[in-house]
């Protein structure tokens, strides 16, 4: 047993995912338990269909499971929440971001960040304030109103970490975020990343195929025929 300094913020446990491809049923999490403890950066490893998405995505309440508990500290267990605790989880404990960026490429910068804030309940002033901090904070001030095809990969990567952001999520979801930049671009979100886990405190599960990315964390996590193996620095 690991000591913690303080209580994790995520415990998974028992954590069973499956789904049925052409008749037959797939078991891509079998029973898991994994703790991630508040202001940790965790880099969960596994070769492609190992089921680093889908444990993402659970996490992210974009996807559902079969049994066990995902209980998050200050919010409860999501698989058993409603629908509308699972919206306020969504839009105030994650945010998530893609290898793909999952942009809206006629939108600017700031309407692409603005998006979460459309399902709160802030203020049109404090969505202003929080939208220009949250550019400001990934390195994109003055480029509010470029478009995605008007910003480099790296650009696009940080608006979609801004967004990610704006609600000030105290958990951050990565799904490979660095799989379509280029090394040095790579590295700079990288950098970006640790920053908002070292300096904001941000918890912060990441995933990723690529060996070189794994020195900028402590803890990993690999997972394989379902199961998990957590190794730590
Ligand atoms: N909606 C789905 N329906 C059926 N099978 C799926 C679905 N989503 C993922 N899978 C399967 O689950 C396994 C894990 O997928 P995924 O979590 O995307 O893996 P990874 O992100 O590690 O590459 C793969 O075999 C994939 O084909
Ligand atoms: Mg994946």
């Amino acid at each position: 047993m690991r000591a913690y300094l303080v209580e994790p913020m995520i415990q998974i446990r028992s954590l069973t995912k499956t789904f049925t491809k052409n008749g037959e049923k797939l078991v891509v999490l079998d029973h898991i338990d994994l703790d991630i403890a508040t202001g940790e950066f965790v880099m969960l490893l596994g070769e492609s269909g190992s089921g680093k998405t889908t444990l993402l995505n659970i996490l992210g309440s974009i996807d559902t499971a079969d049994s066990g508990e995902v209980l998050i500290e200050g919010f409860g267990d999501i698989l058993s929440a409603s629908d509308k605790r699972l919206s306020e989880y969504r839009n105030r404990v994650v945010g998530h971001i893609f290898q793909t960026f999952n942009l809206k490429k006629i939108y600017t910068a700031y309407a692409n960040v603005k998006v979460p804030l459309l399902f709160g309940t802030v203020s049109v002033r404090d969505a202003h304030d929080r939208i220009m901090r949250a550019l400001e904070r990934v390195g994109l001030a003055g480029r509010e109103q470029f478009r995605p095809p008007e910003l480099s990969e790296g650009q696009c990567q940080r608006v979609a970490i801004a967004r990610a952001i704006v609600n000030e999520p105290p958990l951050l979801l990565a799904d490979e975020p660095t799989g379509n930049l280029d090394p040095k671009t790579a590295r700079r979100i990288m950098e970006l990343l640790v920053s908002l886990n070292q300096d904001d405190g941000v918890t912060l599960l990441m995933v990723t195929h690529d060996v070189s990315m794994l020195e900028y964390a402590k803890k990993t996590v690999s997972l394989e025929g379902g199961r998990v193996t957590v190794r730590e620095k």
